[in-house]
């Protein structure tokens, strides 16, 4: 038998000395959450009279304005940085230019002003700037017949469009406007016409690393999408990492404030290496289908909710996310004050 008596069996290091008490724990974490990085994702309809549950995302609802209204009010006392706006247009203001989108009397821009006048500074207001949700065929951008008869999106014609949009939303209120379509030159052209419109401190969140994911399944029920097909000819193969360094670095270049991964969790890798390109806050999207998922888990009772929600946005942060859009921003800002953080 061989002869073990003079091999040592205590460990070289003991990185446990570093977990062994809540408070030791609390001094040496690196990451942390703040109720100030969050972003409240809100959904506002037009043509409802109360607030309207979404079945694929319990605990969200469509807005009217008024509820709105206080739940940006809700969002400010309780520390957030900030609100994202999407609009639910009624299905007969649908277009296919997305039209209402742009006048100041569609929902969006209303819910904008109302908002804004609400929180006034006290909250960063932004909206989400892209035509699917106003356009009765469901694409982000305009429609054109391309070679061989192909229906095809039309960049260039979406991003006339898309300068109305941003400019329109700048007057309406916002403090922010976030492309979301991933048409090419978005951000160049939105900037320009920002700029040429007085609004030169409106700021542009760039949706620029936005891959065409199945996690946005339930985000299509909440704002009533009419998409047929599929965004692979704009939105990022998931195959590509290297891809996302390109738009980061082009949307950089056109003038982008802040730039944005999305989805969050499953593109972690995207999110760390933006933020190691990036000399502009870093944003990630905690999509519906990531809510749904550890919503679903949890009411079955497969996992634990509030845990496994902490886990999940501590994981965007240590990936590299400054800003991180979450559903669940009202409820980490609960726990975070119920001394979540110090356990
Ligand atoms: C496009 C937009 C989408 C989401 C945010 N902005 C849908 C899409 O690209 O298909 C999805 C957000 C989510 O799933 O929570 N306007």
């Amino acid at each position: 038998m061989k002869d073990t008596s003079d091999i040592s069996a205590a460990p070289v290091a003991r990185p446990r000395r570093l977990r062994s008490t809540p408070a030791m724990r609390r001094l040496v974490g690196e990451t942390s959450l703040q109720p100030r990085q969050l972003v409240l994702p809100a959904f506002v309809a037009d043509g409802i009279d109360e607030p309207h549950p979404i079945g694929s995302l319990p605990g969200v609802v469509q807005h009217t304005v008024g509820s709105l209204r206080r739940e940006a009010a809700t969002a400010a006392e309780a520390g957030l940085g900030g609100i994202m706006l999407f609009g639910v247009p009624r299905e007969e203001d649908k277009d296919a230019t997305g039209s209402c989108g742009a006048d100041p009397e569609g929902i969006l821009n209303r819910a904008l002003a109302a908002v804004r006048q609400e929180v006034g500074d006290d909250l960063v207001v932004m909206a989400d700037t892209c035509l699917d949700e106003f356009t009765d065929h469901g694409h982000c951008g305009v429609l054109a017949t391309g070679p061989r008869g192909k229906t095809v999106v039309d960049n260039d014609a979406t991003l006339a469009a898309y300068a109305e949009l941003a400019v329109a939303q700048a007057a309406a209120g916002a403090h922010v406007v976030g492309p979301s379509g991933m048409m090419d030159g978005q951000i160049a052209v939105i900037r320009d016409a920002l700029d040429a419109q007085g609004h030169s401190d409106t700021a542009v969140l760039a949706y620029s690393a936005k891959y065409a994911s199945a996690f946005y399944g339930p985000f299509r029920e909440a704002v009533g999408s009419s998409l047929q097909g599929d965004r692979k000819t704009y939105q990022q193969d998931p195959a590509n990492r290297r891809e996302s360094l390109r738009e980061v670095r082009l949307d950089l270049e056109e003038g982008a404030d802040m730039v944005m991964v999305k989805p969050a969790m499953s593109y972690l890798d995207v999110l760390r290496q933006t933020a190691e390109l990036s000399d502009v806050p870093v944003a990630a999207y905690q999509v519906s289908g990531e809510y749904a998922m550890i919503s679903a888990a949890a009411e079955k009772g497969w996992i634990d909710h509030d845990p496994a929600v902490m886990e999940s946005l501590l994981s965007i942060r240590r990936a590299g996310a400054d800003i991180v859009l979450t559903y669940w921003a009202l409820l980490a800002a609960r726990l975070l004050r119920e001394g979540w953080g110090a356990r």
